[in-house]
């Protein structure tokens, strides 16, 4: 299967590094207008596969995306330290516009994963520029934000971050749900293994947790200037899901028309947002409606709000 990453920055190239790491893909072609960076990273890419798997790094300019099964958008500007993910959403809207016809001319049959913040809207906006039904054109969205969620209640219990099932979902921002009601550890609801285990889930421990989720980002670019590593493995597994048309349930963005959130009794106006959603070969096939305590409900609400607030401020 061949992968096309648009933007060979830290994020793109670790969504490179990680697919070829997986051996999800037979060919991974990366594309930038800084033609020297795509090749750059993927000569340093290739260089990795005989470690690996043997899939074919090169870089390109549009043209060389035919045949793509999957295009990863990941150009655009990068939160600076303080900034939220939405301020960026005019600058990378102008980015999009550029891009996306040039990815359709190429690879029309290719289905097109959003990792380019604020991830939410851009995927509402790829979506209408694209003409893509949404299940063909979604966001990498909360795949993130589930992932730290997971990795930090998996160290607090002192079991693998592979057998902790919990989602986060909403806006992948400031805004998300963690949904600590149906979060699972093996077959035990989170608090009873953390019972179990000696380590009680006390209010205090979920703040701390919540906080390492929902600040992550902000706590990593003070440190490093951006965050790549994550949302690299995140792409990776969306990749996987289709190459193997997996019917994996993953928490990801896609755009809703009418959607009836638990709790609420109206249909929301059109925004995308992360929902537990069913990926495989065709990209994204259902969405699950998920169990929510009230408190949950209402959060997951006034976070499609937000979306559908700062879209509006989009002319
Ligand atoms: C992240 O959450 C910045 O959206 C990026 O790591």
């Amino acid at each position: 299967m061949k992968v096309g990453i648009i933007g060979a920055g830290m994020v793109g190239s670790a969504a490179a590094f990680a697919i070829t790491l997986r051996g999800v893909a037979s060919e991974v072609v990366l594309v930038d207008r800084n033609a020297a960076l795509a090749q750059a990273q993927a000569e340093d890419i290739l260089h990795a596969t005989p470690f690996a798997h043997g899939t074919r790094v090169i870089s390109g300019g549009y043209a060389d995306l035919d045949g793509a099964k999957v295009v990863i958008l990941t150009a655009g500007v990068n939160q600076q330290p303080g900034e939220t993910r939405l301020a960026l959403l005019s600058r990378n809207a102008a980015v999009f516009a550029e891009i996306i016809p040039q990815v359709q001319a190429a690879a029309p049959d290719a289905i097109l994963v959003v990792a380019t913040n604020p991830v939410d809207i851009m995927t509402a906006i790829a979506c209408r520029l694209s003409g893509l039904p949404p299940g063909r054109c979604f966001g990498s969205g909360t795949i993130l934000d589930t992932a730290r969620f997971r990795a930090l209640l998996a160290s607090h219990l002192g079991i693998s971050a592979t057998s902790v099932h919990a989602h986060v979902l909403g806006e992948h921002g400031d805004s998300e749900i963690l949904c600590w009601s149906s979060a699972m550890a093996g077959t035990l609801p989170v608090a009873e293994m953390a019972a179990q285990r000696g380590c009680p889930l006390t209010d205090e421990v979920r703040a701390t947790i919540d906080h390492g989720v929902r600040r992550a980002a902000y706590t990593i670019i003070n440190g490093k200037g951006a965050t790549w590593y994550g949302i690299g493995g995140g792409l990776a597994r969306i990749v996987q899901a289709v190459a193997h048309d997996e019917s994996a349930i993953l928490t990801l963005s896609c755009l809703e028309t009418g959607l009836m959130l638990p709790g609420q009794d109206t249909p929301l106006a059109p925004v995308a947002l992360s929902l537990p959603r069913v990926i495989g070969a065709q990209g994204i096939s259902d969405t699950l409606t998920p169990l929510l305590s009230p408190a949950e409900a209402e959060g997951l609400a006034a976070s499609a709000r937000v979306l559908i607030a700062a879209a509006d401020g989009l002319s």
